[in-house]
Parts: C-alpha cells; sequence; structure tokens
C-alpha cells in the first residue's frame, strides 16, 4: 500500500489525475490536498469521492505549520503537486497570489518533504507538474525542448519558473528524489470558464461576444486534459530522478481558427443557422506581454516512456464541446457569484479604459 498526496485535486488537471490514480491504483491511498479557491470545485471529484482508497483534505500549501503536519500524520510515499494559482490574466492583475501559492506553496512542500524524508529518500518521489510557459514565447518556427533555456514573461510563468528552480535545487542540495514536467495548454471536461475554450463555449451557447485578445494570431499546442492525466501516470512510475519531460500535442492552433473551429461544432450541436455564431466573434484589446507561440517538443517523453497522446482534436472538442452542453449545472454553479464580477473587471470595464 503507497500513500500519494496530489495537492490541487479539486482544479482541472487535478481532477483528471485523482480520479486516473484513485481508479487505476486500488491498493494506493490518494490523498488530496486543495484549498477549494475559486478553481478548486470537490463537484468535479463527485463520482470518487466515496472510493475506499480516497481522502480530501481542505487546507493551504502555504500554511507551514499544517504542511509539516499533513506529512506528519500521513507518511507520505509520494507527491504529485497541481496546486498552483493558474490563469496569466489574473497573474496580471494580482502577481503576489502567484508568488505566495507557486512559489511560496511549492517551496514549503518541498521541505516538508525534505524533513519528512530525511533518514529515507529511497523510493520516495516529489513530482512537480508545470508548464511549457516558463520558456517563453517562440517566433514563426522552432518547439521548446528539455534544454530551451527559461524565459518566462507573465507572472505566472515567472511563479511557475522559480517553482521549477526550487524543485531542482532540493534536488542537487539535500537529494530530494523530483521528477518534473513541463505540458502544454489543456483543454477538456471541468476546465474553468476564465480560460479560452471553456469561456467561448459558454459564451457561445449564451450568444455573448466571444472576446479575441488582440488579432487572435497567437499560437498554442493543446492537449485532452485526460492525455495529460496518463503522461503524468507514466512519468510518475517510470521517469527517471532528476528529469524534466516535455508533454505536448503536436497541436498548434491560432487562436482564431481554434474559435471558429468551436463556432462550426456549437452550430452544428445547438442546431443553429451554420456560421451564426461566429457572428460573436469580438476582438478585444490584448493581453499585456502576450506570447506569441507556445509549441512543445515532446520526443524525449514518446522515446523513452512511450506515452503518445490518444485523441485527435477534432474529436476532442466534439467531446469536450458535448461535456459542457450536458453539464449545465456544474457552469451554473462555477458561474455564479465571484465569476460574475471577474468577468466584468476583465471584460467588460477593461475595455472602457
Ligand atoms: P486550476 O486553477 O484549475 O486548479 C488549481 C487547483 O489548485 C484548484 O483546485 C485550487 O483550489 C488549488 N489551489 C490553488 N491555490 C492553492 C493553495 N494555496 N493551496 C492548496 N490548493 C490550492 O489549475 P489547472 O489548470 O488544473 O493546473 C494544474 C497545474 O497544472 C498547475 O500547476 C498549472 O501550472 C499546471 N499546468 C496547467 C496547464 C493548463 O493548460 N491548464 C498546462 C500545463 C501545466
Ligand atoms: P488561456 O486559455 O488563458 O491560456 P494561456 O494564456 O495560458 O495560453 O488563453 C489561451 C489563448 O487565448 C491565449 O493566447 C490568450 C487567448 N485568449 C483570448 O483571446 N481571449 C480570452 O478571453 C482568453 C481567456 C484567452
Amino acid at each position: 500500500m503507497k500513500t500519494l498526496l496530489i495537492t490541487g485535486g479539486a482544479g482541472f488537471i487535478g481532477s483528471h489525475v485523482v480520479r486516473l490514480f484513485v481508479t487505476n491504483y486500488p491498493d494506493y491511498s490518494i490523498v488530496n490536498l486543495d484549498a477549494l479557491t475559486y478553481a478548486g470545485n470537490l463537484e468535479n471529484l463527485g463520482d470518487i469521492a466515496g472510493a475506499p482508497n480516497y481522502t480530501f483534505v481542505k487546507g493551504d500549501i502555504t500554511d507551514q505549520d499544517f504542511v509539516t503536519n499533513l506529512f506528519q500524520n500521513y507518511n507520505f510515499d509520494g507527491v504529485i503537486h497541481l496546486a498552483a494559482e493558474s490563469h496569466v490574466d489574473r497573474s496580471i492583475t494580482d502577481p503576489f497570489a502567484f508568488i505566495r501559492t507557486n512559489v511560496f506553496g511549492t517551496a514549503n512542500l518541498l521541505n516538508a518533504a525534505r524533513l519528512a524524508w530525511k533518514d529515507k529518500m529511497d523510493g520516495k518521489r516529489f513530482y512537480h507538474v508545470s508548464t511549457d510557459e516558463v520558456y517563453g514565447s517562440l517566433g514563426e518556427t522552432g518547439f521548446f525542448t528539455e534544454e530551451t533555456p527559461y524565459d518566462p514573461r507573465s507572472p505566472y510563468s515567472a511563479s511557475k519558473a522559480s517553482s521549477d528552480h526550487f524543485v531542482r535545487a532540493y534536488h542537487h542540495t539535500y537529494g530530494l528524489p523530483v521528477v518534473l514536467s513541463n505540458c502544454s495548454n489543456n483543454y477538456g471536461a471541468n476546465h474553468f470558464p476564465e480560460k479560452l475554450i471553456p469561456l467561448a463555449i459558454h459564451n457561445i451557447k449564451n450568444n455573448k461576444p466571444i472576446p479575441v485578445y488582440g488579432k487572435g494570431e497567437n499560437v498554442r499546442d493543446w492537449l485532452w486534459v485526460n492525455d495529460h492525466a496518463r503522461a503524468i501516470d507514466v512519468i510518475f512510475h517510470m521517469g527517471l530522478n532528476g528529469e524534466t519531460y516535455n508533454i505536448g500535442g503536436h497541436n498548434e492552433w491560432t487562436n482564431i481558427a481554434l474559435i471558429k473551429k468551436l463556432c462550426e461544432i456549437m452550430d452544428r450541436k445547438l442546431g443553429r443557422e451554420p456560421g451564426s455564431s461566429a457572428g460573436l466573434i469580438t476582438y478585444v484589446k490584448d493581453r499585456a506581454g502576450h506570447d506569441l507561440r507556445y509549441a512543445i517538443d515532446s520526443s524525449k517523453l514518446q522515446r523513452e516512456l512511450g506515452w503518445v497522446p490518444s485523441l485527435q482534436f477534432e474529436e476532442g472538442l466534439e467531446k469536450t464541446v458535448d461535456w459542457y452542453l450536458s453539464n449545465q449545472q456544474w457552469l451554473d454553479n462555477v458561474t455564479s457569484g465571484n465569476y460574475q464580477e471577474y468577468y466584468q473587471k476583465q471584460y467588460v470595464q477593461r475595455e472602457k479604459n
């Protein structure tokens, strides 16, 4: 029996990782630690909440006493760390929240693991889940590899880059057994509608403007969230100590092409006149410091650990749209209250300034 701590398990990617581990590894005991910020939602895990090998603990990764006690109480064999502030736009308005959780929170977990495991590091593993945004922005060609120098350009990516450096520092200085991965943009079920794909789906459904930053020419490399969770499983079990693996879909889309594709799918699914949802596309003020292009070379992960994405993008988008259309209650719950305030500030008041 292994006991694993998964942080941020009530969020978008974390909930898929928790489900995969709880379901595929009945002999592991999974502890999900999450502060349940605006992005954390236990509804994401309703189907496995009663599983005998699953425990939810509400708590903040920046709380030193709390995290130390948690490591004492549970004797963890491994940690998969996903808890973070994750939205670039929010990092522009409130960078310190990102420094607190992403940098200090990660260092706090690393330190608790180091102290708890100091007599026997062998067999332990601290897995840090990171982003391709730490590498900066590409021009029209080229890919991020594991050797690409770090060049973060938003407060979000700077905080994630900093946390990656702390993970490697704990490995080199204290011998903490770590593994890292840097993944491209995810999409799929349970994605909070502040991010592009769920926000566009939500707005198209409600006949609201679809905000496209700048000219819509920025490029992202999209990966189905379940394929990211599968990659995390493979890397956690087979990745080499101290190594980093890039994860990506080899699936680049400009934002405008992606939004047009979503409009097409939604027109069909909602029985609308072809082309009608595209009329909702609205170009708005660009994001400050907007990275032009991300594209991941995941050949190391494919070659060394045999992972490949399972789903073509068009099929993934169809599944994602279907999920949002049949989970209206989930959307209603997450878009009530604070979301309205966020939306006003980010899209309505900002345009007026
Ligand atoms: P998310 O915002 O959906 O979820 C983050 C979760 O962390 C939430 O459940 C939240 O409640 C929790 N959390 C936040 N602050 C916390 C704190 N101080 N203590 C405890 N819990 C806290 O994020 P996501 O999109 O699921 O991303 C998960 C991880 O994957 C992050 O580390 C992110 O940097 C990384 N990542 C995300 C993407 C992507 O496309 N979304 C791509 C690559 C890497
Ligand atoms: P996002 O989903 O926030 O992910 P990230 O910034 O981490 O890549 O945004 C994806 C792309 O979509 C990014 O280039 C910004 C753009 N975007 C819009 O054009 N409009 C929006 O309303 C949002 C949220 C994002």
